[in-house]
């Protein structure tokens, strides 16, 4: 509870810019985006043994259950966790980028 509760409140207390990853690690989200994700959802993320993610597929869904899924994975389906590797600024990034909302 006390965790959701953090997750829901930390973006609004703090402006987007302040929980940004530095431009460095966005170059390393937008590799492990390639190789990593792209192992299962394509390298144009058509899905393979992963789900599309392509920007029509993630505008219809709520940046919270994405960035939930990519922390979390989902149990009982080859999406693993990424929680030890990507911090949730990290996930939140992912979002954008996946939605086509990063420069
Ligand atoms: C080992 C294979 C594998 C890797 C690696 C992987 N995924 Fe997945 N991912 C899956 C599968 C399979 C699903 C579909 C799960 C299901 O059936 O609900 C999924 C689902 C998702 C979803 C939910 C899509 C939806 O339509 O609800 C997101 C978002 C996602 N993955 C993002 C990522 C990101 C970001 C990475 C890299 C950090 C990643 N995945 C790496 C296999 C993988």
């Amino acid at each position: 509870m006390k965790r959701l509760l953090l997750s829901t409140l930390l973006p609004l207390a703090f402006p987007a810019w302040a929980s940004e990853p530095s431009a460095q690690r966005q170059q390393q989200l937008s590799a492990l985006l390639d190789q990593d994700c792209g192992s299962c959802h394509g390298m144009t993320r058509k899905g393979g043994l992963g789900s599309p993610l392509t920007m029509e597929a993630m505008r219809e869904l709520g940046d919270e259950a994405l960035v939930a899924t990519i922390l979390d994975g989902r149990p009982g389906t080859p999406m693993p966790p990424w929680k030890l590797m990507l911090s949730e600024a990290d996930a939140r990034w992912l979002v954008r980028r996946l939605k086509g909302e990063t420069p």
